[in-house]
């Protein structure tokens, strides 16, 4: 696929679901490109080529694994047998291993079901793990009792596909952004915690003075915003994106995902960048890894992988993707 221009149909066009309800519309208030909406696509696979670092995406030399998850199993009960025994085991994920070096953006990609979200939520111990390790900075954390592993829930943090049901609709997005700095920053005061939001709100490129708004006052770009002004509150390493993008319309995709890749060289995150649609994972990723069924079939890096797709279910998902 390369070159080509992928596009893909406009989710909204059915759902009516990217409804800007502010003056603001999703034009962010400093996208850093100043690329105008409909050319923003290019924009971004121009910025994604320009700032991919040159990895050893090998697993030999270079620097330091951040996240080195090896031979990663969670199960769930699929049937009970009799008296609770002989029960059945579903492996939603089956012995998934891959690193992610410090500043990279690894791609995730997959059909529905395959264990994208379950190995994300693995890391941050929202899905169970039945086997395997997982190390962050050298250190075997998947074993850690909850009171060692929470300087981890501080480094690693997630945003979710679904900007519509991630956010409390009940709380302001001031409360909403500065939850976790009260739980990470407890000593921090609430005239700190207003000017951190500010900061973070005008970081993923919406007004400050909108921080005692509701959820329901934005657009679903603009709340995907609020969810990774969530998640830089405090100052992860690590963010885990699980289908940030699927939700929403392919223009304010092109929007966040270049927020994304400004974001990373700014802070210099690492990203784990889970998607569904291979070429969003292209725009964004250094490299990129196939999962179905719970395993890994093909990693490497991302141009390589989508120009010389090994596997064939991974040339399955390139040749899903519609061409205009
Ligand atoms: N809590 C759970 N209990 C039982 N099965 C689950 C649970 N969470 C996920 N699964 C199953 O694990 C598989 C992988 O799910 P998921 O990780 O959500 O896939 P993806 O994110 O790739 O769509 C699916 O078959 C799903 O039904
Ligand atoms: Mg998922």
């Amino acid at each position: 696929m390369g070159d080509s221009v992928q596009k893909r149909p406009d989710p909204a066009g059915e759902s009516g679901g990217e409804t800007p309800r502010d003056s603001e519309g999703e034009t962010p208030r400093d996208s850093g490109s100043g690329a105008p909406c409909d050319s923003e696509e290019e924009s971004v696979r121009e910025a994604s080529r320009d700032c991919r670092p040159q990895l050893d995406c090998g697993e030999s030399g270079g620097a330091p694994a951040l996240l080195d998850v090896r031979d990663l199993r969670v199960s769930y009960p699929l049937k009970r047998g009799i008296f609770g025994r002989g029960e059945k085991l579903f492996n939603a994920v089956d012995g998934v291993s891959f690193k992610i070096r410090r500043g990279e953006i690894l791609g995730l990609v997959g059909e529905s079901g395959s264990g994208k979200t379950t190995t994300g939520r693995a890391i941050v111990r929202l899905a169970p793990i039945s086997g395997g390790e997982i190390f962050y900075g050298g250190k075997e954390i998947s074993k850690l009792p909850n009171s060692k592993f929470a300087p981890y829930r501080k480094k690693i943090q997630m945003i979710f596909q679904d900007p519509f049901n991630s956010l409390n609709p009940r709380m302001n997005i001031f409360e909403i952004i500065s939850e976790p700095l009260d739980i990470h920053f407890p000593k921090m005061t609430k005239a700190q915690k207003r000017d951190r939001t500010a900061e973070l709100l005008e970081i993923v490129g919406l007004e400050s003075g909108h921080m005692a708004r509701f959820p329901h006052e934005f657009s679903g770009g603009q709340r995907q915003r609020i969810g990774i002004a969530r998640a830089l509150a405090v100052e992860p390493e690590l963010v885990i994106c699980d289908e940030p993008v699927s939700a929403l319309d392919v223009s304010v995709q092109a929007q966040i995902i270049n927020l994304l890749q400004q974001l990373r060289r700014r802070f210099n995150l690492t990203l784990l960048f889970i998607a569904h649609d291979i070429a969003v994972v292209e725009y964004l990723s250094d490299r990129i890894m196939v999962m179905t069924d719970g395993k890994i079939v093909e990693q490497g890096p991302a141009r390589d992988v989508c120009e010389r797709p090994q596997n064939p279910y991974t040339k399955k998902l390139i040749a899903a993707v519609p061409k205009f």
